[in-house]
């Protein structure tokens, strides 16, 4: 069975002078655990709206989700919460840690919700949990004294401690450069294997998407599945001068081998060519 499973998922809002607007027009899609699976699209098309959908943060106007089985939209408010806190992890463009905690303390926040035994070994599962990422020994550092990838690693021990079933990311590697980009994906991509988690991962750039199992494309409120992921990221390269192309940043050490990239094997002309991420120049 599908762990996460989107069907006809709609989100309309009203707009302040009284007019719908239609953000997501009729989304499917189906992610096992252990599936690694990215979305692009040109900004305003409706991501987070999606994002905050599977994450229980926002519900669709029509449609159904169903998590494990369980169909979200008939739960309460407080059984929404509580999947919230247990079987999500989330990830963020911006970080959003708080710079007041240690990185320690950062990752214990999570478990202040969790069950007894968890909550009184926080500290404990939280410095093991930065191990995991390479931070052991900064685990009494303040955010502020760490560079822009430590910060991200701390989000993702963060987003992980609890073992999440579903991990979700909104332009994780937005704000580093690419080689920070492709540390943190390899260890966010390492962990989520490790505990068999979905990842579901939302980006700008066709290199980060490539690495997943699947790639769609969402505009015009539905996703589109992008045939040949690995090619896409090739020619949008080629087509907006991306940041991952020709990267010669200073290494930056690295917790985890990165796994390769696929290989870019032949170009798929075809449908692609239509959408909106390969028609448009450079705006991405
Ligand atoms: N509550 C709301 N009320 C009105 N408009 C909204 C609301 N939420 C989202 N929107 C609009 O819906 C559209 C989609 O927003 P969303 O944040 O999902 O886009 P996105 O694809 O994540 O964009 P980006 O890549 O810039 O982050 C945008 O035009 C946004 O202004
Ligand atoms: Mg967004």
């Amino acid at each position: 069975m599908n762990l996460v499973c989107l069907r006809d998922v709609t989100r309309t809002v009203i707009l302040p002078d009284g007019e719908d607007l239609h953000i997501l027009r009729g989304v499917n899609l189906d992610v096992a655990q252990g599936e690694h699976v990215s979305i692009v699209g040109r900004s305003g098309t409706g991501k987070s709206t999606m994002l905050n959908i599977i994450g229980l943060l926002d519900t669709p106007t029509s449609g159904t989700y169903e998590l494990d089985g369980v169909d979200t939209t008939r739960l309460s408010e407080g059984r929404r919460a509580r999947m919230r806190g247990e079987d999500f992890g989330f990830v963020f463009q911006q970080f959003n840690i708080f710079s007041a905690r240690t990185a320690a303390e950062n990752v214990e926040v999570p478990l202040l919700y969790a069950p007894g035994p968890q909550l009184l070994r926080r500290r404990s599962i939280a410095v093991d949990m930065l191990e995991r990422v390479g931070l052991g020994e900064r685990a009494d550092s303040y955010p502020g004294e760490m560079s822009g990838g430590e910060q991200q690693r701390i989000a993702i021990a963060r987003a992980l401690v609890r073992r999440p079933r579903v991990i979700l990311a909104d332009e994780p590697t937005g704000a580093l450069d690419p080689d920070t980009g492709r540390v943190v994906m390899a260890l966010l991509e390492e962990v989520a294997r490790e505990s068999n988690a979905a990842l579901i991962v939302i980006t700008h750039d066709m290199a980060v998407a490539a690495r997943a199992q699947r790639a769609y494309e969402l505009y015009d409120g539905t996703l589109h599945e992008v045939e040949d992921p690995a090619a896409f990221a090739h020619r949008a390269e080629a087509g907006h001068g991306g940041d991952e192309a020709g990267a010669e940043q200073e290494g930056t050490e690295s917790a985890v081998a990165e796994p390769p990239l696929p290989p870019a094997e032949g170009d798929t002309e075809s449908e692609q060519a239509s959408s909106p991420m390969m028609s448009e120049e450079g705006e991405q």
